[in-house]
Parts: C-alpha cells; structure tokens; sequence
C-alpha cells in the first residue's frame, strides 16, 4: 500500500475514545446503511470507517464488511472494540485516495460527511478513480455529504457556537467541544476550530476541522464526471427525495460504462 502523507484532519483523529465519545450516540444511518449493504448481497467497503461506528454493526449483522481509514488511532480503537464484539472486519490503514485492496466490493459508501475532508480536485479524481477500480460489475457506491447551508456558511468570524459534550476518557469529568469558523468562498473550504475543554481543568485542546463544502448540482457534476451513473439523489435517511431544506445529500451510483474512444 503507498505511503500515506499528512493530511490536515490528522491531530482531530488521533485519538478514537474522543471520537466515540461524541459520535456514539448518532445512530439514524445504520439501518440506511444495513439495508443497502444487505440489498448489495455481497462484500461492502466501507472508506473512512474512523473506530467502526457503522462497520462494527454491520459486520454483527452478517455483512463481509472491509473498513478503510487512514487513521492508526482511529483503526486501533476499532480493531479493539471488534475484537470484544467477537466480530470479524478486515481493517486496512491506508489514504482513501490511493488504494489497491486486490478485490472488488458489491457496495463501497462513504458515511457521515468523510468526503467533506478531500478539499482538492485532484484528491477528489484519485478518490473516485479508485472508488471504480474496486467495485464489482453491478455494484454501487454511496456518498454521504452535508447539503450546505448557507447560515452556517455566513456565521459572523469568532462566534462561538456549541457542538456537544461527553464524559473525558481520560479522567472523572467531561469534555465540551465549542467551534468557530471561518468559510473561504475561493476554495469552498469552511475552516473549522473545535476547542476542547476539560471540566478537569487541564488546558484546552484546539484542533483544525477543514471541510470542503459541495452544492448539491457540483456534487453530481463531480460524480458523472469521474464516471458513475446516478441513481438515486436521497435528502435523508429515511430516503425522502432530496430538496432545498434537506439536511443530507445521499447519492447513490453505478459505475457509468466506459466512453469508447475515437483515438481522433
Ligand atoms: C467523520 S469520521 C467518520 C468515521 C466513520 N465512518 C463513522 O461513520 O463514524 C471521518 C474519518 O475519515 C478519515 N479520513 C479522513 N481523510 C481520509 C483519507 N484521505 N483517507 C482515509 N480516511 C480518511 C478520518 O481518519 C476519520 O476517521
């Protein structure tokens, strides 16, 4: 597997306890994502699995399911927590823009906004390209995005606004996240800053969240483009079709068949 260089959300993701501190309790797209993995009646690839939120429950469920994060800390905490399940995954470290797994996978979905942290052009060509390499022939692939909202976008620079708190997994007290941020309209990156606090009183911990925004018609430009079909454009979980207000921009894909070339 390439080397897999730095990547800006690293520090956010080091450590899984935190992570599923304040993840744990989201649990609306399980079974979203259990039925299309049963639907799939084959291997699933899930990109960006983080500490298994969906892969441990999928695999529970029965599903041959890989998870693919590009995180150590993230897949330690995974690897541990399948490990006291007595539930098998195939755990692969490596960056979701450059992969070789050697197989193909009936589903292949990236959950819970993970596609928000590829920022680039290119990054986004290599992630898809490689999303194609592995699905099988009839296969499909779900993307799982935020449908921007433009009040988030447009808050005033240096507002402090709540995001959630959990107990600290370190010590006897809490830790509350706040955020600030900053949208940059050339790169469509919202800058996002979570401070850590500590009911324990130990320092604050500040740690970068930069998300490349898509709008909903950008989004399936992007995806036509790199070679998938349309199938189905959901606003939510419970797969009501997607509209202005939704929250969610669930798409689900085929690969597209390939152009012929006229070699002109
Ligand atoms: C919001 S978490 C989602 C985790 C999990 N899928 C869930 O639903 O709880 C985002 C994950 O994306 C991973 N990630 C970010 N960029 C990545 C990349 N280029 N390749 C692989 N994983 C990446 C991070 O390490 C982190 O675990």
């Amino acid at each position: 597997m390439p080397a897999i260089p730095p990547s800006d959300c690293d520090p956010l993701y080091r450590d899984g306890r935190h992570y599923d501190g304040l993840n744990d309790r989201f649990q609306d797209d399980l079974p979203f994502y259990r039925d299309l993995a049963v639907a799939a009646g084959g291997p699933v690839l899930e990109l960006a699995c983080g500490t298994g939120r969906l892969t441990i429950p999928l695999a529970q469920a029965g599903i041959d399911i890989t998870g693919l994060d590009r995180s150590a800390g993230m897949l330690a905490h995974a690897r541990a927590k399948a490990r006291e399940a007595a539930v098998k995954v195939a755990w692969v470290r490596a960056d979701a823009r450059r992969f070789r797994l050697g197989r193909r996978f009936r589903l292949i979905f990236i959950p819970f906004n993970s596609l928000h942290h590829l920022h680039d052009r290119p990054s986004l060509e290599a992630f898809f390209a490689c999303v194609r390499r592995h699905l099988a022939p009839g296969g499909r692939f779900l993307v799982d995005v935020f449908n921007p909202s433009l009040q988030v976008l447009t808050r005033p620079e240096g507002q402090v606004y709540p995001v959630g708190g959990y107990p600290d997994p370190d010590g006897q007290g809490s830790v509350e996240i706040t955020e600030t941020n900053v949208y940059d309209r050339a790169t469509q990156v919202n800058r996002i800053k979570w401070r850590f606090a500590f009911s324990d009183g130990r320092p604050d911990v500040v740690d970068e969240l930069n998300m490349r925004v898509f709008f909903p018609q950008e989004l399936d430009a992007l995806l036509v483009y790199n070679g998938f079909r349309l199938l189905e454009k959901w606003g939510g979980f419970d797969r009501q079709p997607f509209t202005s207000a939704s929250a969610k921009q669930l798409v689900l894909c085929a690969a597209a068949p390939r152009r012929r070339t006229t070699g002109r």
